[in-house]
């Protein structure tokens, strides 16, 4: 059960499905962004589906990638069962900040 931040059900929800180890720190499942003192090589598996890791996507970013689906079409992340397309757009936000509000139209 989680409380608050759900953001991770998908992923846990495909670890429990698949029977996949879990890592040897929990809370890297639980809490993807945080950093505990462990990896900031970019090694981090974001998209389970299709093993994209963190670096792979920052690097499409760099690259170009400036949409959830350009980012998508670059990588393959986010094209399976998409729960880790809410990271994908974190992402993005961290390298070009929040999408621009949307302004009502004039009547
Ligand atoms: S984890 Fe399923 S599409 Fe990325």
């Amino acid at each position: 059960m989680l409380v608050g931040n759900t953001s991770v059900a998908g992923s846990l929800i495909q670890i429990l499905d698949r029977g996949d180890p879990l890592p040897e720190d929990p809370l890297e499942v639980l809490c993807p962004r945080a950093t505990f003192g462990g990896d900031s090589s970019g090694a981090r598996m974001v998209c389970n589906c299709h093993k994209v890791s963190e670096a792979r996507l920052r690097q499409a970013v760099a690259d170009g990638a400036a949409t959830v689906d350009a980012l998508s079409q670059a990588t393959k992340a986010g094209t399976g069962c998409g729960s880790c397309r809410t990271e994908l757009a974190q992402l993005l936000g961290a390298a070009h900040g929040p999408p621009p509000a949307k302004v009502a139209a004039a009547s």
